[in-house]
Formats: structure tokens, sequence, C-alpha cells
């Protein structure tokens, strides 16, 4: 009701004010001090999902005549694939549905386009339960992640990235805010019918508020990342999250009812999912977790990667 003496609560106030400002500016820091984000990248913090991001990216990065490649591994890969085909060519590097993603196909397996405008994949299939334990070489091509929910749960080197984009719904903050790091000199190049909302460069000038941005889940983003440091940033969420999940897959691997859905190699430790073979049972589970889902929200929780230990503090 009186943050830092203001006299008003965060969601009272003008993103143009002096109070406001500050907040911004520690979450970004904070941001870039979680992921050691370089100079040649800048954070925004956007509106619209991390499905704007399936047409701004194109909009952005794809030239007109240009070709950018895809990683098919899951269903939003495979989204952002059809949305990017509406801007210009998009070539299939890889697709794994007919073996319903399964698995995250190896470095070989790709086909690249050594011309391609960008590649792009998803890092964390959410509902398949894959991820990506490699960082694909692509060489001059940039690479394009979408890693809405597994960003900061393990350290990655952003300078490897051309753009990476997160809904921060799954690991940071309330929906609404959606997180780019995008390397500078890739923005600037967007096709001229670019609406100024989705113009990377546009959004760097004016550091993320050529209009309102989202602010109160930006402040809640800067708390949570408060937090994350105390846990010892993205190399102890890795810990916490390996040895979770560990135990899930122990005891999926030795039961003789569920079976993991993803592939050894293939598995994301960010979300287990699983199966009983029998697609009756599966109806079942899935209508039995929906209840747990629903009793407890630890369950939801779990699953998109927030220790515990941040829900018995809520409760
Ligand atoms: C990996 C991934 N990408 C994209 C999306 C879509 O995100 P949004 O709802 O923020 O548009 C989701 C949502 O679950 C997701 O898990």
């Amino acid at each position: 009701m009186n943050y830092r003496g203001s006299g008003m609560s965060v969601m009272e106030m003008s993103h143009r004010s002096a109070v406001y400002a500050d907040i911004f500016a520690e979450t970004k820091a904070r941001m870039k001090a979680a992921l050691s984000v370089p100079d040649t990248h800048e954070v925004l913090f956007l509106q619209g999902g991390a499905s704007t991001q399936f047409s701004m990216v194109p909009l952005n990065l794809l030239p007109v005549g240009g070709s950018a490649d895809y990683a098919v591994t899951g269903h939003f890969s495979g989204s952002a694939s059809k949305e990017a085909a509406k801007f210009g060519a998009v070539h299939i590097a890889a697709d794994t549905s007919e073996q319903k993603h399964t698995f995250i196909p190896a470095q070989r397996e790709l086909n690249l386009d050594p011309n391609a405008a960008y590649f792009h994949y998803c890092a964390n299939n959410t509902i398949y339960g894959t991820e990506w334990q490699y960082m694909p070489e692509t060489g001059s091509v940039p690479l394009v992640c979408d890693m809405s929910s597994d960003i900061l749960s393990r350290p990655v080197d952003v300078s490897k990235y051309g753009l990476i984009y997160a809904g921060a719904q799954k690991n940071m903050a309330p929906a609404g805010l959606t997180v780019v790091i995008v390397k500078k000199d890739l923005a600037g190049h967007e096709r001229p019918e670019t609406p100024l909302m989705l113009s990377y460069q546009r959004m760097i000038e004016k550091d993320s508020m050529f209009n309102t941005p989202p602010c109160w889940c930006i402040y809640i983003l800067g708390l949570v990342l408060e937090w994350l440091e105390e846990q010892g940033g993205v190399a102890g969420m890795e810990q916490i999250k390996r040895e979770r999940a560990r135990r899930l897959y122990d005891f999926l691997d030795n039961s003789k009812v569920f079976t993991p859905n993803a592939r050894p190699g293939s598995r994301s430790d960010m979300n287990v999912t699983f199966r009983t073979g029998d697609p009756a049972l599966d109806k079942r589970r899935d209508a039995a977790l929906g209840d747990v889902v629903h009793d407890l929200d630890a369950e939801v929780f779990i699953f998109h990667g927030v220790p515990p230990q941040i829900l018995s503090d809520r409760r």
C-alpha cells in the first residue's frame, strides 16, 4: 500500500514515475545477472505471450525472399513454424512428429540450411516432456530459442544466441509478460509493414516502454529473481530440479503401471510426462490428476519447476 514510502502500491504507479523506473531497472539488472547476458544483447519486457514471438521473430529476422530453419519437436515449435510460414519460406530442419515427439534429434540428424536467416527451436517441450540436452551448432546461422518452460532452470551461454524468448508465466512471473533477449545487431532489419509494437528495434530504443509495459509482472519478476539469487541462481535451480526429476524418473522407470513419455537422453527435468500404455487408463489418470491439480496447486507448480519451498511460504 505504500511501496518504499511512495504512498501507493506498485499496481497504482505510473510506469514513468521515478519509483517505478527503479523497479524496472533493478529487475532488468537482475535478469541480466541471472543469465550473464552480455552487453551485445538487450533484455526486453514485452507482452503478447510467447505466441506473439512466433510472428515477431520472422517479421524482424526473416528477410523477404529468405528462408528460416525450424526444428519441430513438439506442439509449440510446430505452431511457431506454421506462423513463420505466413511470412516466408520455412525449411523444416527436423520433425519428430511421426515418433510422437518422444525424443530430441541429435546434432547429426539436423538438416541445416547454411543460408537460413535463423534456426528456431524450442528448448523444452512442455507437453511432451522432452528437452534439448545440447545447444545446436549452426555455424553462422543465428540461434533463436523458445525457452518458455525452462528459462532460469539451468545456465545458458546467451552470447551464442541471436534471440531467446519466454512467456513469463511458467518460471518467472504472472502471465502478461514475455521476456526477450535479443542480440542488438540482429534488430533494426524488420520488414517495413512490421507494426511498431512488434519491432525489436523500437522496443530497444524505448527500453521496452514504447507503450505501457506489464508493470506488475515486471515487479514480481524482480522478486522471483531476488529469490532465485538466494537459491544459488540458475546453477542452484539446476541442482534442485535435477534431483527432483531423478526421483520421479526413478519411480516411473521402476513402475509396472507408468512409462515415461520421453526417451532417456531427451528427458526434460522440468516437465515429467508419463503414460500407462492403455489409452482408457491414461484417460482415467488424466481425470484423477486433474482433480489432484485442482485440489493441490503444489502439483502444478512442481511440474512447472518452482521448488516446493516457495509454495509452503505462500501457504
Ligand atoms: C514452450 C512453450 N512455448 C510457447 C508457449 C505459448 O506461450 P503463451 O501462452 O505465453 O503464448 C507455451 C505455453 O505453454 C510453451 O510451453
